[in-house]
């Protein structure tokens, strides 16, 4: 490189925003979050995602990432696997406070409440990193005006890995501003499947056995008054998919509101 380039952290290559790392948790030896800086020209939608990664050699080393936080929110959130030989989560799993990562400047998805026809019960079916999305939507207050109740399924194989647990059940019902139309319309189902925990079961069973909505109080899945979104692996996007469209679901997309939508949760090796 030239003696007048600048130094990689300094810079921003084109196409991105370079933020400063505010804080990292761990929730697992194979997950973690963490916040950042937002330039105030990044704009997102509850529910979409950005290009999340470092400069490495002197090039962007991103993955596609779901934003955690809220549109409103001052600060960015983003919820990662660890992978040891993963090219980039291998070293984005170290990150520190005050540390750059680079933000994709345009976000997109299809796991938008616009993509769904209003009304109804919104299910919003995660497994893994999967929940990401819906963390952000829950606490976008115009999810709540467009759908009567919002549930969260969120199946992972151990209790530790129920990230944003203490989030969904407990600060977001007595949070200052959301806590009140959380309290009125948010269900949090979190099921477990390889460990004791008060619900198990994949999402996929429970939608199937009718275990799901006889613990909820209520009827069966039906495209007349429920709406879905699907974030997990191939396999259970797969699977659940099967089972609402034979029950009469149709997929909705940009511009084609329909009454579920589905989106990959994004390995980031
Ligand atoms: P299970 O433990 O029965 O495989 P992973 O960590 O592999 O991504 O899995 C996260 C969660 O997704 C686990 O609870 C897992 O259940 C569940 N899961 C895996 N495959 C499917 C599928 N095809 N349909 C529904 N859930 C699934």
């Amino acid at each position: 490189s030239s003696p007048s380039a600048p130094p990689a952290a300094v810079a921003a290559p084109p196409g991105f925003f370079l933020e400063r790392v505010l804080t990292v948790h761990h929730w697992t030896d194979r997950l973690f979050s963490f916040t950042c800086t937002r330039d105030p020209h990044f704009r997102f939608v509850a529910g979409q995602f950005a290009m999340i990664g470092l400069m490495v050699e002197g090039k962007p080393l991103v993955r596609a990432y779901s934003v955690v936080s809220a549109p409103w929110e001052e600060h960015l959130e983003f919820l990662s696997i660890k992978v040891q030989d993963g090219p980039l989560t291998s070293r984005l799993q170290h990150i520190l406070p005050g540390d750059g990562v680079l933000i994709g400047r345009k976000s997109t998805g299809t796991l938008v409440t616009e993509n769904l026809i209003p009304g109804g019960t919104l299910w919003l079916f995660a497994t893994g990193t999967g929940l990401a999305p819906f963390l952000s939507l829950v606490r976008e207050p115009e999810t709540y005006d467009r759908f009567e109740r919002v549930v969260v399924v969120h199946a992972v194989r151990e209790v530790a890995e129920l990230a944003y647990h203490d989030l969904l059940s407990r600060d977001l019902p007595e949070h200052e501003l959301l806590g009140e139309l959380v309290r009125d319309k948010l269900v949090y189902y979190p099921s477990v499947t390889r460990e004791p925990f008060r619900n198990q079961g994949r999402p996929t069973t429970l939608v199937e056995s009718g275990r799901l909505t006889a613990d909820l109080g209520l009827p069966a899945l039906s495209p007349e008054r429920d709406r879905a979104m699907l974030c997990g692996s191939e396999a259970m996007n797969a699977d659940m998919r099967a089972i609402l469209e034979a029950r009469g679901f149709t997929e909705g997309a940009n511009n084609r509101p329909a009454t579920y939508v589905v989106e990959k949760a994004f390995v980031t090796k």
